[in-house]
């Protein structure tokens, strides 16, 4: 069976690759919370690849490693460093020569090739992980199967975007949405071949 591959988007409502104040995002929390738990726990068990931009892939490495944990984080936070610390993780990148991160290699060139080769490889479902202009280009290439997107409730006027420019139009179906505790709004959507509008 093919690898299934999903975009991860974590955008403000204007589409910024964002990581904003609102009421409740520092909700402090020894559990997972819904969005948590559907974003970056649920879906770890068939997903053997994280593949990510270069940008994403250093922001990661500094935050999201186990060594990065504190004694006082939770539990779920030390479980997700760990799943993330041992999964295959592709970083597309030019200029970088090593990647510095456990079980992480460097990839670079045409990204339809780059995830055709992935994709032949033996493994489990696949994650694009960010940034912004590498999911757009999944999205122009229509390179996913599925996009799961968290919406903040907030407008930011800043940061990288996640959409700009198209040949054509991307056709999404959705699949299911939800409403988190603080205003987050969480949609999972397949993408729709053959379509032409
Ligand atoms: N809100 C969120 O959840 C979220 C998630 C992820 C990132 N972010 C934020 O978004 C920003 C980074 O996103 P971004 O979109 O600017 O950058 P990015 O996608 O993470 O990284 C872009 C870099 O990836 C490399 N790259 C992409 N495609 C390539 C290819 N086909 N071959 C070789 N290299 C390729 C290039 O690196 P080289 O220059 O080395 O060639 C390019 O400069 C950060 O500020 C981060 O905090 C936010």
């Amino acid at each position: 069976m093919s690898r299934k591959i999903t975009a991860s988007l974590y955008m403000t409502l204007d589409g910024r690759g964002a990581f904003p104040k609102y009421p409740g995002w520092d909700r402090p929390s020894t559990e997972a919370n819904d969005m948590w738990r559907e974003m970056w726990l649920n879906r770890f068990d068939d997903v053997t690849t994280v593949i990510m931009g270069r940008r994403s892939f250093l922001g990661h490495r500094r935050v999201w490693t186990e060594k990065a944990r504190k004694p006082s984080d939770p539990q779920y936070l030390l479980d997700y460093s760990r799943w993330l610390d041992h999964v295959d993780k592709v970083c597309l990148s030019h200029r970088l020569k090593t990647p510095g991160w456990e079980n992480s290699r460097i990839m670079k060139g045409d990204l339809s090739k780059i995830v055709a080769k992935v994709k032949r490889e033996k493994g489990g479902n696949i994650i694009a992980e960010g940034g912004p202009r590498l999911i757009l280009e999944f999205l122009r290439r229509g390179l996913a199967d599925d996009f799961w997107l968290v919406v903040q409730p907030v407008v930011y006027g800043k940061g990288p975007q996640y959409w700009g420019p198209m040949k054509a139009q991307a056709t999404l179906k959705l699949v299911s949405s939800s409403t988190m505790e603080d205003g987050e709004l969480m949609l999972h959507y397949e993408t729709v071949r053959g379509f032409r509008a």
